[in-house]
């Protein structure tokens, strides 16, 4: 089966209440890892690769990597999208890559990590919708902003989102999918105490648009149990903390339907290749200890998609759109953006 856009499986979970799962790639262990969890729980899947994914393992090995692990799994529907465009040539290239949906995150501007106003924030988005709309590709956009910084996009500002501008924001773009400030955060250190996320501000953005695919960043959970592992084995990870996987399912039922997670399957790829350096010191095959990360990082894969009710949805998503006919839908629906008044907006 060929990539499919990231709206064909957004509007499966939106029609049938439910979460996807969209998971970062780096790597072949990370592709495998999840695209087997993805096979046996027959889910489909989201993957992303972001800026920095794309500096490290270089755009084609990327292509490549999802093309080869397609081959291998023919019945996985996934989508390959890019996480944390910071300017519309970024999302261009990744359209010209072969990446079938992308996200414009002008909730910052380009450097990534300063928080950009909203009249910012619509036109580089504006830009890339006409653009990837035109082709058939699906877009992300984000408004409001999480805390957490990382090596990678994210300011150290929280700004949780207005519900009303977010459905100004998904009108005027014409964005197929949009994330929202709700109290997640990014990384492995997003708290100090459990979070409450803040439901209300997902519901009230859900019930005005109810065909706007909702986002939630910074999903992961950092489980206490794979922190231990990291932590006993030489690690240094102390008050690391995560958004409790129960919590984000209740925010499914408000209305989220894509689930970004990275940082879990660092953590569980990191303590399993700490465990097995501290307990086989002579080891140095680097199959012998990637082979463990790949499946510590499958397991958290195959659990968050049953917790999200991913799991057995693969067949019901139908036959591949291909982009050409979604660029026809686009075209038919005018799902293009509102110039005029986005150049009003000051
Ligand atoms: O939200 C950011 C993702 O975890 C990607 O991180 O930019 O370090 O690849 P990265
Ligand atoms: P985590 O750091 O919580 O895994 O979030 C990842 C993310 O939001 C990628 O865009
Ligand atoms: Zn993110």
């Amino acid at each position: 089966m060929p990539l499919v856009t990231m709206k064909q499986i957004l509007d499966d979970a939106i029609e049938k209440n439910y979460g996807v799962g969209a998971f970062n790639i780096n790597n072949m262990e990370q592709t495998l890892a999840i695209m087997s969890a993805a096979d046996r729980t027959e889910s489909p899947v989201i993957l992303q690769a972001s800026r920095g994914a794309r500096k490290y393992a270089g755009p084609v090995m990327i292509y490549g990597l999802v093309q080869a692990a397609m081959k291998l799994y023919p019945k996985v529907v996934v989508s390959l999208h890019l996480d944390h465009g910071n300017e519309p040539k970024t999302c261009i290239e990744a359209m010209d890559d072969g990446w079938t949906s992308v996200m414009m995150d002008g909730s910052l501007d380009a450097s990534g990590k300063v928080p950009a106003n909203f009249a910012y924030n619509l036109k580089v988005t504006a830009e890339v919708v006409q653009e990837a709309h035109k082709r058939g590709i699906t877009v992300e956009g984000e408004l409001g902003t999480l805390g957490g910084v990382e090596d990678g996009h994210g300011a150290d500002t929280v700004i949780l989102t207005d519900p009303d501008q977010a459905v100004e924001f998904a009108e005027l773009t014409q964005v197929d999918a949009l994330a929202l400030g709700f109290g997640t955060s990014h990384g492995a250190f997003k708290f100090k105490a459990t979070p409450k996320l803040r439901y209300d501000i997902v519901e009230a953005v859900n019930k005005k648009a109810p065909k706007l695919a909702l986002v939630s960043h910074g999903s992961s959970s950092v489980p206490p149990e794979l922190v231990a592992i990291v932590n006993k084995y030489g690690g240094k990870m102390p008050g690391a903390m995560g958004v409790p996987v129960d919590q984000i399912v209740n925010s499914i039922d408000y209305g989220v339907r894509k689930i970004n997670i990275d940082t879990d399957l660092r953590i569980a790829a990191t303590g399993a290749i700490r465990k097995l350096f501290s307990e086989k010191p002579e080891e140095f095959d680097v199959r012998k200890y990637l082979e463990p990360a790949m499946q510590a990082m499958s397991a958290v894969v195959e659990d968050r998609m049953i917790a999200f009710r991913t799991a057995g949805k693969a067949s019901g998503i139908g036959a591949p759109v291909s982009l050409a006919d979604m660029a026809k839908v686009y075209k038919q629906d005018n799902a293009f953006p509102k110039m005029d008044k986005i150049n009003a907006v000051k």
